[in-house]
């Protein structure tokens, strides 16, 4: 359905809110009424969300719009968990919960997209992940024996039949045609999965398989834009890390 934005002009009290955070500068005010210029914006809802009198409704969602109480994320907290989280190659095979399923998706859904193009999309791998891993499995040691002729690391790299997904019960697969999206809605996600004390692997080789191998592609039934941007693996580890580890300093330059 189309995206209209419309103003309820008994509502509407003329504030200008609305107009002076428009990205688009596409509503002004005129007999002390907003009037939105042009349906061809972002449709973003930086108006709807703004407006102290709810006078603005976009049509074309099915979605209840909440009311936003102040919230802040504890900054201290947040920044240990972003210290203590860890790659986790080590997963227990519990379910998980299709609820928990659901938030981590919502948290990619709602991650920022250039121009709001929410192009962003997810593929659930749970009863056919075997079968995916499989085709990644036979296809990367085929493409391995050729490529441990150059790579001396690559030499060391032994590909056992859970080599990408770890035995972890689900793996989401974010899919765009924009690696930035896809990238963003990635870490939100795995940020998600980490607060249901949720371990993820971002599995950087079946993302590459995935570009690569035929067979997968079909089965994904991408169109000729999309691609796998990010494969996240989530379970429940089975392993604890006791301490953080150091990082390089930070390079930053103050001009
Ligand atoms: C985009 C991306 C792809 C990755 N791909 C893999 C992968 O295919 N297999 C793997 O074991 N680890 C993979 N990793 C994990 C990195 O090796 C890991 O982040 C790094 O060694 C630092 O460890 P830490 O995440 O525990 O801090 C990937 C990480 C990123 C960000």
């Amino acid at each position: 359905m189309e995206n209209k934005i419309l103003v309820n002009i008994d509502k509407c009290i003329g504030c200008k809110k609305c107009v002076i955070d428009c990205p688009m500068s596409n509503i002004i005010i005129k007999d002390k009424k907003a009037i939105v210029l042009s349906n061809d914006c972002l449709i973003c809802g930086h108006c709807q969300a703004i407006c102290p009198k709810n006078a603005i409704e976009i049509t074309g969602f099915d979605e209840d719009i909440e009311e936003v109480d102040k919230y802040i994320l504890n900054p201290e907290e947040y920044l240990r968990s972003i210290k203590t989280r860890r790659t986790i190659r080590d997963f227990r095979d519990d379910d998980i919960d299709d609820y928990i399923i659901n938030q981590i998706i919502e948290s990619g859904r709602y991650a920022p997209t250039a121009r709001n193009a929410q192009d962003v999309s997810f593929i659930i791998l749970k009863d056919k992940k075997d079968e995916f891993e499989n085709i990644a499995v036979l296809f990367f040691r085929r493409l391995i024996k050729v490529a441990k002729v150059f790579s001396v690391s690559l030499r060391k790299i032994n590909i056992d039949d859970n080599f990408f997904f770890k035995d972890a019960p689900i793996v989401i697969l974010v899919v765009s045609k924009n690696k930035i999206d896809g990238s963003l809605a990635s870490q939100n996600m795995a940020t998600m999965a980490e607060s249901y004390d949720l371990g993820v692997l971002f599995s950087g080789f079946f993302t590459v398989i995935s570009r690569h191998s035929k067979k997968i592609k079909r089965e994904l039934n991408l169109n000729r834009k999309e691609k796998v941007v990010m494969t996240l693996v989530i379970g429940k580890a089975n392993v604890k890390y006791l301490r953080t580890t150091n990082k390089e300093d930070a390079k930053v330059l103050k001009l």
